[in-house]
């Protein structure tokens, strides 16, 4: 009964001290990720000023992730964005996608908000 209770205790901790902490997605590192790479196409805070590239600030962040991950397989067949997709590492994706995602959009019901 004693090492069950051990047992409940130790799986506890590792619920809660384990994965959250191994898998959240780092917005800062993103943001620097987004910088070097991404911004000249997206724009900074990913509020894309041209037509030709798609706004990605308060994109869902699954969504973000899984675009990337169909560029990289090439599920998602797009020239620019398939070898941007491959140079990234498992965790670049999660950063950028939670980076994106926390960025607030200038679309508002389809009109431009000015800052
Ligand atoms: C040279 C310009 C360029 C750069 C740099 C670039 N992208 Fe893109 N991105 C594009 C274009 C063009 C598309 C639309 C491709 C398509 O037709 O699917 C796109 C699409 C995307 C999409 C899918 C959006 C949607 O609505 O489905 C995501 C997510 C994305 N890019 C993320 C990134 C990230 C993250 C980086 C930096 C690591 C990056 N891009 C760098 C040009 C660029």
């Amino acid at each position: 009964m004693k090492n069950l209770t051990v047992g409940f205790f130790v799986a506890f901790i590792t619920f809660v001290m384990g994965s959250p902490v191994a898998v959240a997605a780092n917005a800062a590192a993103g943001k620097e990720k987004v910088k070097a790479v991404c911004a000249a196409c997206h724009g900074q805070d990913g509020n894309s000023a041209s037509a030709e590239f798609p706004k990605l600030a308060g994109q869902h962040e699954d969504y973000i992730v899984k675009s990337l991950k169909a560029y990289r397989s090439g599920e998602r067949n797009a020239p620019v964005m398939m070898p941007m997709a491959k140079a990234l590492t498992e965790e670049d994706i999660e950063n950028v996608a939670a980076y994106f995602a926390s960025q607030q959009s200038l679309v508002v019901y389809g009109y431009q908000r000015f800052r």
